[in-house]
Parts: C-alpha cells; structure tokens; sequence
C-alpha cells in the first residue's frame, strides 16, 4: 500500500486501491410514449473491494436505476460498468455466447431488494435455492448450500416454513440468503430496510455488516435514510438528479467543509443569537477534547464565546463530536481567532458563509 520513498503520495490514488465496482459516464435515458427521462447523467462510481458504500438521495434521484444497471438488470444509456474486473457492459447484447457470460457474471452479483420479491408458493430453502436450480446445481449440493445461508443468516429452523409464515425481518434474511447462493463477490441492496421497522432495520443492517466482515462482501447499498448510511456505511455518495454530487468515505466526507453529507450524517442544531455573530461548527475525532481549546480561545483573545449546540455520536465506526459555537462579532472580525482553532488541528465550519465556506475550503 506504501508508494515508494520520495514519491509524492496520491491524495485519491487509482493504483493503489482496489475497486470492485466501477461505473463510468454511466446515463440511462428512458424513452416511453415520447417522452425521455434521465434518470442517470454521467455516473461515476468507485467501490473500493470489501466496503459497505451507501448512496443516498431523494426519490427520483436515480438510485435505483443506478444499482440496476450495475447488474444489467437495465441496459445503461451509454457508459461502462465493470464488476470484478469484468466489463459488463461489454458483454450485453452481445450475442448468446456473451449473453451467457454475463447471466455468470450476474450470478456472482446478490441483489436483495425492498419487496424481498420471494415466492410464495415455496418454501424458504426452495426459495434459497432457486438461484442455484438455475445455475444447474445439482440436488444434493444445492439443499446442503441453502441450509448453510439459511444458518448464516439465523433462519435454521425456518427451512420448511412459507414466505407467508415469515415476518418481514425473516423475510429479508431470506432474501439476503438467496442472494448469496452464488457466492458472490458484491451484494447489491436496494432499499433492504425501507419496508421494515426501526429494530428489525437494526438487525438486518447489523447481518448486512457482518456479512460484510466474515465473507469479504461489498455492499453497494441504496437508500433515502440518513440513518442506514450513519450505521453501517464506510463511504457514501449524495445522489441528486441522477447524479453524484457528493462522495467519499465518512471520514474523508466529514472532514470535508460545506459536505451536505457530512451535515446531514452528523447535524447539530443551534441558531445565532444575533446579526453580529459568527457561527462556527467544530468538529473533533475521537478522544479530541475541545473544552481546553474553547476556554483557550476566551482567554487568549478575552472574548465570550456560547455553546449553541453540541453532539458526539458514532458515524461510520468513528467516533465524531461536534459544537456549534458563537463568537461576537462578524466573521471578518474573527478571522484570529479562527485561524487560532484550525491550528489547534480542529476542523472548522462557518456556518452562513457560503461564499468564505468556499475560500477556507480550498485553504
Ligand atoms: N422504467 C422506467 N421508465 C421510465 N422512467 C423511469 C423508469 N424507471 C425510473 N424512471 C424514472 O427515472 C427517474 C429515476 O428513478 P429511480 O431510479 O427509480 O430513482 P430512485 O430510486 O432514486 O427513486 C425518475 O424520474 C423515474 O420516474
Ligand atoms: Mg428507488
């Protein structure tokens, strides 16, 4: 992973990581009755090998036809999706031979989705082993490989039963069993937790992350809750308009000023208290204490400074605290103080400074 000695290191490098899927200038146009929708404008996505990547956005966004066409599932517009080193789209349309070079591709690629999309008049093993019938397995092997899932995901004593006997947590685990029959490399979720409730979302997220740990799996997952990206994710990607506004991993997000992501991950209320204020959001990892460094400040530059807010919580497996704090004065009068915080190693947000949010950005 260490470039050489005296080479300069690679802030985003594409050598030294692995990416397991990529899209690239990804657009899907739908035509019907004449009319043309965009649903995805030039898609660039990079899913590092054995990542949780989350996209989120609002419904419209294109998320689905994002996660669909990464399997082929919808033929892209224009552009390329590679999985596992494969190009996929090199192989659709293609003639049988290919055809069926890319039903093996696609069979290494699990997809749970909203619905769970089981069937019902099967039961839970015959419905784990259906990807498996269809790649030809043979009887024994298949019973023995779905009974394995069915474990894997805690639904042992469920084998026998029927979808309708199932409540919709259980439902999922099947759906996320059936999706590993073919040993796959990546699962794709779309919306997995959106149809359940608040704890049974827990416990799927939580077999997701497992899954992710005991098997090496990356999960490329879409969903509109800020909350599933906060639990589980490692990188994530704001989808607006079908396209990818913001992206990165939490850690690299929440580090990043003016992130709408890492805003919306990590909110922390507080309004000024006047017109003649500055706001500013102070972000810390981990053990940083802030408290000495505030109380520093007010010494230092004898100036009173509220608390108007503050947060520490738990996003992507970091631990992360945030405070809002306010300081008399506009910004242009605070621009010591400020310079003082950053270079106590704090990362610092003004808030309501788009166009100085920009300039200390690029700093
Ligand atoms: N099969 C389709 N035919 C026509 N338009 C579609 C089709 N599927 C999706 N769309 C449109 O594409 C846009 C993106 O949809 P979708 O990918 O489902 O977004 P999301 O999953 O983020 O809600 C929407 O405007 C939607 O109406
Ligand atoms: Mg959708």
């Amino acid at each position: 992973m260490h470039p050489c000695p005296g080479t300069p290191t690679p802030v985003h490098s594409t050598v030294t990581e692995t990416h397991v899927i990529t899209t690239s200038g990804l657009t899907k146009v739908y035509r019907s009755r004449g009319r043309e929708v965009t649903a995805l404008d030039g898609v660039d996505l990079h899913v590092r090998e054995g990542e949780v990547y989350g996209v989120i956005g609002q419904s419209g966004a294109g998320k689905s036809s994002l996660i669909r066409c990464v399997n082929l599932l919808e033929r892209p517009t224009s552009g390329t999706v590679t999985v596992a080193g494969q190009d996929l789209t090199a192989l659709a349309g293609r003639g049988p031979r290919a055809g069926r070079e890319l039903r093996r591709a696609r069979s290494r690629i699990g997809m749970v989705f909203q619905h769970f999309n089981l069937l019902s008049s099967r039961t839970v093993q015959d419905n784990v082993e259906l990807p498996l019938e269809i790649l030809g397995q043979a009887g024994r092997a298949r019973s023995r490989k779905a009974l394995e899932l069915l474990d894997l995901v805690g639904l042992a004593d469920k084998a026998k039963a029927y979808p309708a006997q199932l409540s919709g947590g259980q439902k999922q685990r099947v759906g996320i069993a059936r999706a590993l029959a073919g040993d796959p490399k990546v699962l794709l979720s779309d919306e997995a937790t959106s149809a359940l409730d608040p704890e049974t979302t827990r416990s799927i997220l939580q077999l997701l992350r497992d899954l992710n740990r005991q098997l090496g799996l990356t999960v490329l997952l879409i969903t509109h809750e800020m909350d599933v990206v906060k639990s589980i994710c490692d990188s994530a990607a704001l989808m607006e308009k079908g396209r990818i506004v913001e992206s990165g991993t939490v850690s690299e997000l929440l580090a990043t000023p003016g992130s709408e992501l890492a805003a919306a991950l990590f909110p922390v209320g507080g309004e000024a208290t006047g017109a003649d204020r500055t706001v500013l959001d102070v972000t810390f990892h981990g053990e940083a204490a802030t408290q000495p460094v505030i109380s520093q400040l007010s010494r230092t530059y004898n100036i009173d400074i509220s608390i108007l807010g503050a947060a520490i919580d738990t996003v992507g497996g970091l631990q992360i605290g945030r405070m809002r704090i306010e300081l008399p004065g506009r910004y242009e009068d605070n621009v010591v103080p400020v310079g003082f915080l950053r270079e106590q190693g704090l990362q610092i947000d003004v808030v309501g400074q788009e166009s100085l949010l920009v300039k200390e950005g690029a700093k």
